[in-house]
């Protein structure tokens, strides 16, 4: 049964099964919900006090003040009798959207929207325990930071010939659906918010069923055909790395959210260097992290225990701020520099970058 309520009253009716991440198959009950949806908004239309449908959530920007006073949420079961919350003109345009790909046979349900803080806590803990904790810095948001927080980020999972497919690394398997579906998001005011290859900008890796509704289908539309992510088109980005080209090249020893989660490991050296702009992020190469920088990075070890079994390599370019050369910074100032070395290593393929040496 779906039920259409405003925030105060959704607090208090609220199950426990929030954000799970485990759903399946598709049927015709989103469509009756739908209807109901929007005899029953009628009945409460004036208990919200309205939103900003293009807030930016993200790691550095907390959900707005009196958002979730303000918020409507819709709170449903799901076609597999799961437990899901969604901001009431986003679910409508979610069902908009469902239809739309079902007239081209792709086949899709809600996983998860609204999350509250402790929901993502919670998932939080499942996934570090899952998956690991370097998989959470790359794809779950620290409670308070996520967009779910909103209710206006939605959680897809697939459904291929009838089975629900929902567990994010067989998801990733079907990159032609996910095209078809991107291809249909602008249309009904939605956005791919976090874009392969731009962790840099959102923060976080590619998220292929992460969608994002900003209630204004030329802005969603301006979004996805620049390809560009929120934060470039609300002009929020860190002008240290606001002008910087991400190159992963092609590498059969590392995967994109590897790099991304170097990347992270570099970004946090980077970032003390003041007024410093980083131009370019680019991978060295397959050839150059072999055995040779391996065994490089071993000599650089020093009194850490395990042995690094991988290491990695990469160039930038950056430039240097004006005025009186700092102290202890090697670098001139106002200087163009190119590939500047990043040389990093791990003890194993799951774990943490080791940021070891930087420089030429
Ligand atoms: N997966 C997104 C980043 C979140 O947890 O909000
Ligand atoms: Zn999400």
């Amino acid at each position: 049964m779906t039920k259409y309520l405003n925030r105060r009253a959704f607090m208090t009716v609220l199950g426990g099964s929030l954000g799970s991440a485990f759903l399946a198959a598709c049927s015709s009950s989103q469509e009756l919900a739908a209807d109901k949806t929007t005899e029953q908004r009628d009945a409460t239309s004036d208990a919200a006090t309205g939103i900003d449908y293009m807030a930016l959530v993200n790691k550095t920007h907390e959900l707005p003040e009196g958002w979730e006073d303000a918020v409507e949420i819709v709170s449903l079961k799901n076609s597999e009798d799961w437990d899901v919350d969604v901001e009431a003109k986003a679910y409508d345009a979610y069902l908009e959207l469902k239809a739309d790909l079902e007239s081209d046979d792709v086949y899709v349900d809600l996983d998860s929207a609204y999350r509250s803080v402790e929901a993502q806590q919670k998932i939080v803990d499942e996934f570090t325990e899952k998956y690991g904790k370097e998989y959470v810095k790359l794809y779950v948001a620290v409670p308070g930071y996520s967009e779910h927080h909103t209710g206006l980020a939605l959680d897809l999972f697939l459904i291929i010939d009838g089975k629900g497919v929902y567990y994010n690394e067989d998801m990733v398997q079907y990159p032609e659906i996910w095209e078809k579906i991107h291809a249909k998001l602008a249309d009904h005011g939605f956005i791919l918010r976090y874009l392969p290859g731009k962790k840099i900008e959102t923060g976080y890796s590619y998220e292929p069923w992460h969608i994002r509704y900003l209630d204004d289908v030329d802005v969603a539309r301006q979004i996805m055909d620049e390809g560009i992510t929120l934060e470039r088109y609300l002009d929020a980005l860190d002008p240290m790395t606001a002008d910087c080209e991400v190159d992963y090249g092609t590498s059969k020893l590392y995967t994109e959210a590897d790099m991304d989660s170097a990347l992270d490991a570099v970004l946090e050296e980077f970032r003390n260097w003041d007024g410093c702009e980083l131009k370019r992020f680019a991978f060295a190469g397959d050839d150059t992290c072999g055995t040779e920088e391996l065994a490089y990075a071993n000599s650089l070890r020093s009194e850490r225990p395990k042995e690094f079994t991988q290491a990695i390599v990469f160039k930038t370019d950056f430039h240097s701020p004006s005025g009186e050369k700092a102290e202890g910074t090697a670098w001139e100032p106002d200087s163009d520099y190119q590939d500047w070395e990043w040389h990093l290593a791990r003890t194993d393929a799951d774990g943490a970058w080791v940021l070891l040496t930087w420089g030429y």
